[in-house]
């Protein structure tokens, strides 16, 4: 038989169940409180009311009320971000103030937002329903949203709202350029025109000197090393000093100082953080094919370099930094010096034969040679004879009274 044990406070019994009892209706009470307090209800009503009074009742009666959300599977995004934005597609609004203002057009003919939702391209949480939770300004929360205001406090250089661009090229990497993100398209030609494939794996191809960039928007801010920086310490704020010039981010590195400008820098921050490993479906990533090709122009140039008397440069890679415009060989970057008189200029430079400067390279060379172009004794010959055969025909151009292509540096 079961003993039972009799309450060891007998005369507490009902006061503590009462207590308990009392709690509950409170909580209850404070639970509808606060529901009913949440701002959306108050942007909701506020719009009601601006719908009464320019299409009349019948129409407001059409607004939906309650949380509203977007369900966009194929991104794995539920914004509820027209609790609040309710005007979003509707005409009429269009200079209301926030929330209640008509979204501009053009973004949304090519991305309806059934399809694509909001935070794809503006950031902030989806499901959150409170202002600030929904706006993404918490603690620990990655995708803030980019909104003009985070444009300030970056202090963007000409178009503040820029950094809505940074998710547009989350779909939009293979395109060379794209309507609508200026300051991602002056950066992708930064990025062709200097040449940072030389050292950099960007979408699959490219050199090896530097960190491959494919995803390195995926870096947390925690893996930058600030000491040497002033300032914000945000991820966007090491990356515009290091384009402005690497060596004040880090002390030893070989990659250029290009002087980018303040726009310059800030635009190919914003490219850098684009470069992110969202899983966005095939049917999201805008142009095909999609392996950012090299144009038919750039490669016939290739072709044409490979058969020239600077084929050897061409194919064994140093083409990829340096000219010899002697050989007919133009450099796409043009990152080191024209190698057409660099028997004589090694000399002067290093106070090194040219024979020694290939064996025991300095600064950039000695990681190309040990990372990128591994040559043997034998092809380091190769590369001597190269070197002297092209300088020869420099002095013969310039005997023969032609200007030889001046070496640039
Ligand atoms: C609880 C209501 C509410 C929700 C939910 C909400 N917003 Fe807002 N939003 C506002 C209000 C109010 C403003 C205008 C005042 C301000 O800027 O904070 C605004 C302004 C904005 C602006 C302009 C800000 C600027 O700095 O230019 C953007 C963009 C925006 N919201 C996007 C979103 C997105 C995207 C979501 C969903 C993730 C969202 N909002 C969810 C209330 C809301
Ligand atoms: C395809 C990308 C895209 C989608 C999807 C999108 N927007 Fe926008 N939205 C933009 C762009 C771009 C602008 C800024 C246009 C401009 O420069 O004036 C903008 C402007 C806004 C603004 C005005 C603030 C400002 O910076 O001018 C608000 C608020 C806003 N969007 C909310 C939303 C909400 C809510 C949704 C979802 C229902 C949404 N957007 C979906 C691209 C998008
Ligand atoms: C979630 C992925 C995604 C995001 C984010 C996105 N786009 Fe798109 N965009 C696409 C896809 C996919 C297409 C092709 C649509 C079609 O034609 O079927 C497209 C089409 C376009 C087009 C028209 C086609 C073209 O290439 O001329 C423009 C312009 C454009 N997007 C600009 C933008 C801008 C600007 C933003 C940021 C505000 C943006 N997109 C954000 C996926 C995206
Ligand atoms: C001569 C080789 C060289 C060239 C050319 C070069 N880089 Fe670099 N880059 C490096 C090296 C080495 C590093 C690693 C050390 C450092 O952070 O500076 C680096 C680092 C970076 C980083 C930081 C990567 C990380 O993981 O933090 C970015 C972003 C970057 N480069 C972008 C570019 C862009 C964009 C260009 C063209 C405008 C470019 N680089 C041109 C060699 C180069
Ligand atoms: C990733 C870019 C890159 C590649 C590839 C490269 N170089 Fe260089 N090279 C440089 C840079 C930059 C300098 C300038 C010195 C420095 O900054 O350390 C340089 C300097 C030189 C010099 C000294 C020239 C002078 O006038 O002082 C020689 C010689 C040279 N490289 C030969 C080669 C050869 C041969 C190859 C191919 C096997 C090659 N380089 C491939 C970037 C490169």
């Amino acid at each position: 038989m079961e003993q039972r044990t009799d309450s060891p406070y007998p005369r507490l019994d009902r006061p503590i169940l009462a207590g308990v009892g009392v709690v509950l209706v409170v909580s209850t009470v404070l639970f509808w409180w606060a529901d009913r307090s949440h701002d959306w209800r108050y942007y909701q009503g506020e719009f009601r009311q601006m719908v009464v009074e320019k299409f009349g009742a019948d129409r407001a009666g059409t607004v939906p009320s309650g949380i509203q959300q977007i369900w966009a599977p194929g991104l794995r995004r539920a914004d509820r971000c027209q609790t609040c934005h309710q005007a979003v597609s509707w005409k009429g609004f269009e200079s209301a103030e926030e929330p209640w203002r008509t979204h501009p057009a053009e973004p949304l003919e090519n991305h309806p937002i059934e399809k694509y939702g909001c935070t794809s391209c503006h950031g902030g949480q989806g499901w959150a329903i409170d202002t600030y939770a929904a706006h993404g300004e918490v603690a620990h929360w990655e995708e803030p949203l980019l909104s003009k205001s985070l444009g300030e406090s970056y202090s963007l250089a000409t178009d503040k709202k820029a950094l809505i661009q940074m998710n547009c090229n989350v779909c939009h990497r293979y395109d060379r350029q794209t309507k609508g993100a200026d300051a991602i398209n002056l950066a992708k030609r930064l990025v062709q025109e200097k040449g940072c494939r030389a050292c950099h794996v960007i979408n699959g191809y490219g050199g090896t000197i530097g960190p491959d960039l494919t995803e390195v928007g995926e870096k947390a801010p925690e893996q930058y090393d600030f000491s040497r920086l002033s300032g914000q310490k945000t991820a966007f704020a090491w990356h515009v000093a290091h384009f402005k010039d690497p060596r004040s981010a880090v002390s030893d590195t070989v990659m250029p100082n290009f002087h980018f400008t303040t726009e310059q820098s800030q635009a190919l921050s914003m490219l850098a953080l684009s470069w992110r490993r969202v899983a966005v479906p095939a049917e999201y990533v805008a142009g095909a094919p999609r392996t950012d090709p090299r144009t038919p122009e750039e490669i016939k140039k290739e072709e044409d370099m490979k058969t020239g008397p600077g084929a050897w440069f061409v194919s064994t890679g140093c083409f990829v930094c340096h000219s010899i415009s002697a050989l007919g060989v133009t450099s796409p970057a043009q990152i080191g010096p024209d190698l057409s008189t660099a028997v004589v200029d090694v000399q002067s430079r290093f106070g090194k034969t040219i024979d020694d400067f290939l064996r025991e390279p300095t600064g950039t060379m000695s990681v190309v040679l040990s990372r990128q172009i591994i040559l043997t004794p034998e092809q380091k010959a190769i590369a001597i004879q190269k070197l002297r055969e092209a300088f020869a025909e420099y002095e013969r151009q310039k005997k023969a009274g032609a200007t030889p292509a001046a070496p640039s540096h």
